[in-house]
This record gives C-alpha cells, structure tokens and sequence, in this order.
C-alpha cells in the first residue's frame, strides 16, 4: 500500500512529479483527453507495477507520451503520412502506432512484445510540463482500474487507485474528456485503430483520403486497441442505449432534446456531451445505485459522436 501523495500542478508539485517517475514510481497526470497512470516506459519493474496498479491483462500495450515530435523520432520510425500528420495535429488528442527502433530502449512490458510503440505528444500544458521535466518516454493507461470507467478529474484517479500508486498531479478536469484518436500505419496505409478525441473526418481532410476502420480484433482475445475489448468503461450499472424515454428504475442521461435525470449536452453539443461523458456516467452509476439501471439517449454518429458512441457501446456491452 502507498500513501498517495495529491500534487497541485505547481512547479514545485510538477517537480516532485518528474522527480518520483526517473525514481520508477508511479504517478498520474492530466492531459487533455484522460488522466494517464504515469511510469517510466524503460524501466521493466515501474512498467509491470502499471498492469498490477490496473490489473490490466498483460498484452495489453501502453502509449508513450512524449514533450514533442522531436523526443518521439528517438523511439520510432515516421513514414511519411505519419510525419504530415503529426506535424499538423500535434500536440493533441492523436496517437500513432509506427514501427519501433532498435535499441530504443522501451520495455518490452510496454509494448507487449510487439515491433510497434504507440506515441503521443499530449497538449495539456501541465502534461507537457511534466514531460519536459521528466525527461524520458512516460507510459501511461489511462488511469483507472482495467475494464472500468476512464478518469477525467484527480478524483476519480483518487476513487480508483488511491493505495496502488505513489502520486496523482492534479491538472483539473480534462477538456476533451475522451481517449486520443489511435491510428495504425500498417501495409502503406492509415488505419483506425480507436475512435477518439480527434474526429476522424479531420483526419480525412487533411489526409485527403478516407481512413480505414480496423476496430474489430483479428485473433479474439487479442486486442488491437483496448476499446476492442468487448466489455470495457464499465460502470456498476447496467446500461441501455438509444433512449428516449426512462424505463421503470431507469436513471436516463440525455442528450439534446432528449431531457433526462442528467444529461451530457442540453444544448446537444458534441464537444461538450465528449468532456462531461465519464463523469456523467459515474454521477449516473451513483445515482442509479446498486443493480441499478443507466438509460442513454441516442448521440450522432458524426465528429466526436463516434468517440463517445464507441464507449457507450463497451459501457453496454455484456460482460464477463
Ligand atoms: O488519450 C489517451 O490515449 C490516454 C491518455 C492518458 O494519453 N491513454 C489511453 O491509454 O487511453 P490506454 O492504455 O487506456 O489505451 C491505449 C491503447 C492500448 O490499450 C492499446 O490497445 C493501444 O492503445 N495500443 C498501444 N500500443 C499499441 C500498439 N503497439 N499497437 C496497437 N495498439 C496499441
Ligand atoms: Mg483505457
């Protein structure tokens, strides 16, 4: 057990940070998507202790965060769709998955043995500090245990890991409040890995072709991404979605004209529905209790409505 140590994002807090991580512990930090559970992505003993702390099942790979696209051609090899668009939506909520270079040094705990790293230069400027100070590649899950609903305030990490990690630095609530958008570059081509906090039609534009889907796993039991694991963001409720209406028991979140108990978006705005969805569905998990019921209504499949209909979709799913 560990007292974990709240850290305001000061220098004096982001410093006490950087300084527990080139120590091997394990420290979460904000970024602009989710809070990530921070460990240094070298060392085998801090990147083992990351699965422990969430119980995540172990072929499950992690994300490298990086301060800049710099720090991250260290790591990995840019082909040159990879290159255009890191070097127009970094930092941000986009994440690549290339090739690793030899000798980079990345436990093989992180990657889960694959010839892959998934990178990412994240946006938020306490993360960025943080990365800076650090000095090195930062593993980071998000920071929450495995298969339940992904942090979006120091909170809801406190809620979850409090015990099980050294430090949590609180950069306040996330903005865009969803996963960053995951992109493979397999065979000469871009594929969609996870939906997330940047629209693939963005990514389409400025790409100028359109991007393949890839979210279903090939080998079942072996994800490509975590989201492809069925059941996944998982609150203790049970949840249904496309609803209009509350069924009996039912707690319902609207969205829009839909009016519910809570609701994501009243004005039905994706970008705001996006930021407010994890801690909504826990206020809705609290509110509807123990065997309660969670009833969504339905968001559009546009923008960051695939994002956030791809959690509601794990949230709902059967679970084992
Ligand atoms: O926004 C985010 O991406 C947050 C913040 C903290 O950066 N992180 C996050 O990490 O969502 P996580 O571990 O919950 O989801 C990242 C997923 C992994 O579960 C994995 O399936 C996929 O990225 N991934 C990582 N490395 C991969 C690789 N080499 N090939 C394919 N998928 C990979
Ligand atoms: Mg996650």
């Amino acid at each position: 057990m560990y007292q974990t140590e709240l850290l305001a994002a000061t220098d004096h807090g982001i410093a006490r940070a950087a300084g527990l991580l080139r120590e091997g512990a394990l420290v979460a930090f904000p970024s602009e998507t989710v809070y990530g559970l921070g460990g240094d992505a070298r060392q085998d003993r801090t990147v083992a202790r990351i699965f422990e702390a969430k119980g995540r099942p172990g072929f499950n790979p992690l994300i490298a965060h990086l301060p800049d696209p710099e720090a991250a051609a260290r790591y990995v090899d840019f082909p040159p769709l990879a290159r255009q668009l890191a070097g127009r939506f970094w930092p941000g909520p986009l994440t690549l998955v290339l090739p690793l270079r030899e000798g980079a040094g990345i436990s093989p705990l992180a990657t889960s043995g694959l010839t892959t790293l998934a990178v990412r230069v994240p946006a938020h400027p306490v993360a960025r500090a943080l990365l800076r100070a650090f000095g090195g590649p930062l593993a980071g899950p998000s920071a929450n245990p495995s298969g339940r609903v992904s942090p979006t305030r120091a909170a809801h990490v406190m809620a979850g890991l409090s015990g099980r990690i050294e430090a949590v630095l609180d950069g306040g609530a996330c903005e865009v409040g969803v996963e960053s958008t995951i992109l493979g570059f397999a065979d000469g081509g871009v594929q969609l890995l996870r939906p997330g906090g940047l629209p693939v039609e963005e990514l389409e534009v400025a790409l100028g072709q359109r991007i393949a889907q890839h979210t279903t796993p090939k080998e079942p039991g072996r994800p490509m991404a975590p989201g492809q694991l069925g059941s996944h963001y998982a609150p203790g409720a049970l949840v249904r979605l496309g609803a209009r209406a509350a069924e009996t028991g039912e707690i319902l979140v609207g969205f829009g004209p839909v009016k519910g108990d809570l609701t994501l978006s009243e004005s039905g705005d994706l970008v705001e529905a996006a930021a407010r969805l994890f801690h909504i569905l826990r206020e809705a998990d609290a509110l509807a209790g123990p065997d309660g019921r969670i009833a969504f209504a339905p968001i559009p499949e546009t923008g960051l409505g695939h994002a956030i209909n791809d959690r509601l979709r794990r949230a709902a799913a059967p679970r084992f």
